[in-house]
């Protein structure tokens, strides 16, 4: 039996809209193995009661793109799912998903695919590097895609840096989140973003925290967003004055994330506060980057 466990990640950090993504200490582990006949998927933790067990479970789907690639036939397969990480909040459930279900199957197959192709294959399902690449290779991922391939560097998180998490009690799909942004942006939009984005690369590489402030201002998703997540401004507000670096939403939302070297509990009473102000009942976590990306486990 082949066992995966697969970090949660935080995409965008700000501007770096589909292109920047950190993991994060919160798993998902996939366990794989192949039986003689059928499909057999049980689940654990996060979304038991709404995940798919049949041939349209995720996990599933994404071991089948790894079996047709590499032409390997299974006789059947049994999947175990032990999720930590909450389903459509932003935090990367479904590149968990993916991910785990393409390592899995990889090595189940005989280990043909390498750690390139695998991201290639994982971005193909996804749509987009963000997640799929922190939670394959650990830290800070920057990514781009050329012609369908992902052009990846992993940088390793700054020492000091920890991240507040507000993760509300709704659900919020990246299809809808998605659905509300603009066609096209204009040409002072666009600059904020690019230098926002160069300069949190920087600030993240060298440990320049209090330039996280600036460098994590977006004009290209956040606004828009905003009107599909109650209190958003209110929160990013409250987490500043009790002392955050920087506040974002994480991925597409729902979940609200302050980046931190401190004050970590006055930053999650505030956050919480501000969601509870406009009705909106928010678990909080304090999460650390995390290094390791999907890797095998005893
Ligand atoms: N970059 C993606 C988005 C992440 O913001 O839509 C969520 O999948």
């Amino acid at each position: 039996m082949i066992r995966v466990r697969v970090p949660a990640t935080t995409a965008n950090l700000g501007p770096g809209f589909d292109c920047l993504g950190m993991a994060l200490k919160l798993y998902n582990t996939v366990e794989m193995q192949q039986i003689p006949a059928g499909l057999a998927i049980e689940i654990q933790g996060s979304g038991a009661a709404d995940i798919p067990r049949d041939e349209d479970n995720i996990v599933y789907q994404a071991a089948l793109a790894v079996f047709e690639r590499v032409n390997y036939k299974t006789t059947g397969l049994q999947i175990k799912l032990i999720n930590q990480i909450p389903v459509c909040r932003g935090l990367g459930s479904s590149a968990a998903a993916i991910v785990g279900g393409i390592v899995a199957a990889n090595i189940l197959s005989g280990s043909k695919l390498n750690t390139n192709e695998l991201l290639d294959l994982a971005n193909k399902i996804e749509g987009h590097p963000d997640n799929v690449a922190p939670a394959l290779t650990g830290g800070i991922a920057v990514s781009a895609t050329d012609r369908g391939r992902v052009h990846t560097i992993k940088l390793p998180p700054p020492p000091a840096l920890k991240t507040v998490v507000a993760v509300p009690n709704f659900q919020l799909s990246t299809k809808k989140a998605r659905a509300v942004l603009p066609k096209q942006v204009s040409i002072q939009d666009a600059v904020f973003n690019t230098g926002r984005v160069a300069l949190l690369v920087a600030a993240l590489c060298q440990g320049d925290l209090d330039k996280l402030s600036c460098a994590t201002e977006d004009k290209l998703h956040q606004n828009y967003r905003a009107a599909l997540i109650p209190g958003m401004e209110k929160v990013f507000k409250a987490a500043n004055a009790a002392g955050a670096k920087g506040v974002v939403l994480s991925g597409a939302g729902p979940t609200l994330l302050a980046f931190a070297a401190n004050n970590f509990d006055a930053i999650a009473k505030a956050m919480q506060a501000a969601f509870q102000e406009n009705g909106i009942v928010a678990e909080m976590l304090l999460l650390e980057p995390s290094l390791a990306g999907a890797e095998v486990v005893n």
